[in-house]
């Protein structure tokens, strides 16, 4: 996280409150007939304070004693420094159609809640996201990361309590229990790479 960030947000939000003033109070005015003839004047009002909330809030990040400089700043956004997990080729091959497969699974699985179908959509949830003896081998043999394994099989077995869940037929507790699933999905992708 880029320490700027915060204050670049207040720069914005300050400048938008008072964009935001200035427009209500013209509306308020006894020359409320203009409104209607000056929108134009008022959007590129809008557009203008807007860029230079935006142009502003780029040496903001100086002020808290770490400035970054454009060197940094191309080296931060061009870097992947998520956790590499030097997979071989075939791995590789063989993690992308398995998570090819995961995603697919939760769109027919939304499918079915939609559906009403909550049995078939346990189905999928237990077959296709669950810690079957297939994917347990799988997610044990695939990387030396321990972190990695540990949380692979934690999302499984998530997967096979959202199952659960749905098999109740409770559409809310259903819903909650995906997101806890998919939190591993973005907890993971957000961790590590091939
Ligand atoms: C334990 C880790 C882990 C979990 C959990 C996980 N993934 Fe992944 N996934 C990965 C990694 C690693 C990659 C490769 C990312 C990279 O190298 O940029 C990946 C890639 C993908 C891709 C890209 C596939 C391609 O062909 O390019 C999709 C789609 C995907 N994951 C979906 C999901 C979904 C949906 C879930 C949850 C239901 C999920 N993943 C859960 C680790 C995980």
């Amino acid at each position: 996280m880029c320490p700027g960030h915060a204050s670049a947000g207040m720069a914005n939000v300050v400048s938008l409150q008072l964009t935001w003033d200035f427009i209500t109070a013209e509306r308020r005015s006894p020359h409320q007939t203009f409104w209607k003839g000056n929108n134009m004047k008022k959007t590129t009002v809008l557009f203008a304070t807007l860029a230079v909330a935006c142009t502003a809030a780029a040496p903001a990040s100086a002020e808290d004693g770490m400035p970054m400089d454009h060197h940094a700043m191309h080296h931060h956004l061009m870097m992947d420094e998520r956790i590499s997990l030097n997979l071989s080729p075939e791995m590789k091959q063989q993690q992308l159609q398995n998570m090819r497969s995961h995603v697919a699974a939760v769109q027919s699985i939304v499918g079915h809640l939609a559906n009403g179908e909550f049995d078939l959509a346990a189905e999928i949830a237990h077959s296709k996201l669950g810690l079957t003896e297939e994917m347990k081998m799988m997610c044990t043999h695939m990387s030396d990361n321990k972190d990695f394994t540990k949380l692979a099989l934690e999302f499984h077995q998530s997967a096979d309590q959202f199952g659960d869940t749905l098999k109740t037929g409770d559409m809310k507790k259903s819903l909650q229990a995906l997101q806890t699933t998919m939190n591993y999905c973005v907890q993971c992708h957000a961790t590590f790479r091939q």
